[in-house]
């Protein structure tokens, strides 16, 4: 048979092509050094805000947590030289693990090197052959890679459709030995939520295992920045699995998985990515602790972020932006109707000091992209109120739209 396409170089050429490179010609939004251009804008007094990021309490940079990273770095080193199982144990990992534990109102926690992983390895080694995976179509792609990577079967529920969950389960649920329903508490592209209590007693009717991943809730929802379970008077140990990560709200990086002593223990001996993996390095999880301590002693924090992304709810919806189903927490779109306008529009806030990628073509339906905003404690309200006005004002609609960009005075 003969194959056109011979080299991985030029096939990785015709794959980038079909995956949109040709929007990056004349402008490329992704891959800014954010430090540098915080730098240079500082340097040159200029205005470098950006909503790219997910410290969503704003405590990356807090003296503590920088304190805590130096001393772990001092007295440990920097990584953790092999899988805990077998000499990459550290003192930092079960102290991280058990405030985690305590501040979610679980019995265990297990973390791990990567957030992305964490659903991967998880979900591919609970669900085997006989089982089934129901998942929002939504989902993260760490927990579709997970379901693909099982040799489970996956069925695909529409997003936040418990009735649609509810009916494949009426239909498909008696195929199976096990069934694992996962969802995102706040989803990562959309800022909505799903109707936990509901699903809970949903997945408790079937007889399913639930996997909620809170990575973008933890530190944002309830009064006490726990979560989901908290905002909606859900009883942690009711979750099968609860999965989070270090990234976000803990400033540092990795995944962790919390729930029931027995699943915990099982999988700290036996889950491929946490066995056959690195332990998190000693820096990052003592910075990670040290956040969560912080996380609980300056709740005003949280507070705060909910008044700023409220805001921004507000302002958007006067503008007559389209937030999609954003709740008003931590994540916010903007949705626009082509992937070139959104491209614009992101470049129309850079030349004005704003940070705000545009998401398209990955990570979203294809007709929906949109600029993604990670509101944070640390914004100010001139800068929400600032870029609300960037892509509000009249004129600057017609710059949305696609024409050359320059700064405005
Ligand atoms: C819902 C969700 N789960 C998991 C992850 C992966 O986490 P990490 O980036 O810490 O690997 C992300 C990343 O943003 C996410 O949004």
């Amino acid at each position: 048979m003969a194959h056109r396409i011979k080299s991985l170089a030029d096939y990785a050429n015709r794959r980038f092509g079909l995956a949109g490179k040709a929007y990056l010609e004349q402008y490329n939004p992704f891959f800014v050094e954010t430090d540098t251009a915080r730098h240079d804008a500082q340097a040159n007094g200029r205005n470098f805000v950006s909503f790219a990021n997910y410290d969503y309490l704003g405590v990356s940079g807090h003296p503590a947590v920088k304190a805590a990273a130096l001393n772990a770095l001092e007295e440990q080193g920097v990584g953790a030289l092999a899988s805990r199982l077998v000499g990459g144990q550290r003192s930092t990992h079960h102290v991280l693990e058990d405030k985690l534990a305590s501040f979610l109102g679980v019995e265990s926690v297990l973390t791990l090197v990567s957030g992305y992983l964490t659903n991967v390895t998880a979900i591919s080694h609970m669900m085997n052959t006989h089982d089934a995976i129901f998942l929002d179509e939504l989902s993260h792609n760490s927990i579709i890679s997970g379901a693909k990577a099982a040799s489970a079967t996956s069925h695909f529920f529409q997003h936040n459709d418990l009735d649609h969950l509810e009916s494949l389960l009426e239909q498909k649920r008696g195929s199976y030995r096990h069934v694992l329903i996962a969802v995102e508490s706040l989803y990562s592209m959309d800022g909505d939520i799903v109707d936990l209590p509901r699903l809970v007693e949903i997945k408790d009717r079937y007889n399913c295992w639930l996997l909620v991943d809170e990575a973008h809730s933890i530190g944002v929802l309830g009064q006490d920045g726990r979560g989901l379970c908290e905002h909606t008077g859900v009883d942690p140990n009711q979750i099968d699995l609860i999965v989070g990560t270090l990234s976000k709200t803990f400033a540092s990086c990795g995944g962790f998985i919390a729930g029931k002593k027995p699943v915990t223990e099982w999988l700290r001996y036996t889950l491929p990515g946490f066995v056959f993996s690195v332990g998190i390095s000693p820096v990052i999880s003592a910075a990670a602790s040290t956040a969560l301590d912080i996380v609980q002693k300056e709740t005003w924090r949280i507070e705060k972020l909910r008044h700023n992304a409220e805001l921004f709810l507000e302002l958007a919806h006067e503008a007559g932006l389209d937030t999609g189903p954003a709740i008003g927490r931590g994540v916010m779109p903007i949705l626009f109707s082509d992937g070139l306008e959104t491209v614009a529009a992101s470049r129309h806030l850079m030349a004005n000091g704003y940070y705000v990628p545009p998401i398209f073509q990955i990570g979203v339906p294809k007709n929906q992209p949109r600029l993604r905003f990670f509101l944070s404690a640390t914004h100010r309200e001139e800068d929400i109120r600032g870029v609300i006005n960037l892509l509000a004002r009249p004129q600057n609609q017609a710059l949305v739209k696609g024409e050359p960009v320059s700064a405005t005075p």
